[in-house]
C-alpha cells in the first residue's frame, strides 16, 4: 500500500469513529440536559470541533483517493475504464452524496447550533430538539453511506 494509500484508509477510519461518536455519544448526552440553554451549549461544543473536522478529512480522503488513482490509471492506461471504470463510478456517486450529507451535517445542521449559542439567543426546546434529531439522522445516513462506499472500494 503507499503512503496516499494509507492515509486514505486511516482518514476513512477517523471519519467513521467521530461520525459515530457524534450519534451515538455527544448529542444523547447532550439530549439528557433538561436545561435547554445546556443541552444547546453541550451540542453546539461537540460540533464546533466535529464540523471543521469532518469537512478536512472527508477533503483528504477525497485528495488520497485522486492520488491513488492516478498510479492506477498510470499503470493501467487503455484498461483503466474497463478495469475499474464501472466501481469506481458507483463509489465516486455514492462520495458525491456522502459529501451532501456530510456538509449539511457540519454547515447546514451544526453550525447553526454553533451560531445559536454564539448569538446568546434564547434557545427553543421545539428547535433544538429537531436539530438534535436531524444531526443524528443525517449522521446515520452518513455512515451507512459509508459504508456502501468501503466495500466497493473493496472491489477495486
Ligand atoms: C468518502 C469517500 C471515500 C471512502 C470512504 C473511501 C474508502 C476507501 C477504502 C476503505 C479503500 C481501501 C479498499 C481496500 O483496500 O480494499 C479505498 C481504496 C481506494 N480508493 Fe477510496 N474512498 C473514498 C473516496 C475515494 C475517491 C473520491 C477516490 C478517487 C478520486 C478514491 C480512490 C480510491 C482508490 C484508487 C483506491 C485503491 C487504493 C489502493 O489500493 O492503493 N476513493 N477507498
Amino acid at each position: 500500500m503507499t503512503f496516499s494509500s494509507w492515509i486514505h484508509l486511516i482518514t476513512t477510519v477517523l471519519y467513521a469513529a467521530a461520525t459515530v461518536a457524534v450519534a451515538a455519544y455527544y448529542i444523547p448526552r447532550a439530549r439528557r440536559e433538561s436545561d435547554p440553554t445546556r443541552r444547546l451549549e453541550q451540542a453546539a461544543r461537540a460540533m464546533k470541533i466535529y464540523d471543521p473536522f469532518c469537512i478536512a478529512v472527508l477533503g483528504v480522503i477525497i485528495m488520497t483517493g485522486a492520488f491513488s488513482l492516478t498510479a492506477y490509471k498510470e499503470a493501467l492506461r487503455e484498461r483503466f475504464f474497463e478495469a475499474m471504470g464501472v466501481v469506481l463510478l458507483w463509489k465516486l456517486l455514492a462520495t458525491f452524496v456522502l459529501i451532501i450529507f456530510g456538509t449539511y451535517m457540519a454547515f447546514g445542521l451544526g453550525n447553526r447550533l454553533v451560531g445559536r449559542v454564539e448569538l446568546g439567543e434564547e434557545p427553543d426546546p421545539k428547535w433544538i430538539d429537531s436539530m438534535l434529531t436531524r444531526i443524528q439522522v443525517v449522521a446515520i445516513v452518513s455512515l451507512v453511506l459509508l459504508a456502501a462506499i468501503v466495500w466497493i472500494a473493496t472491489a477495486l
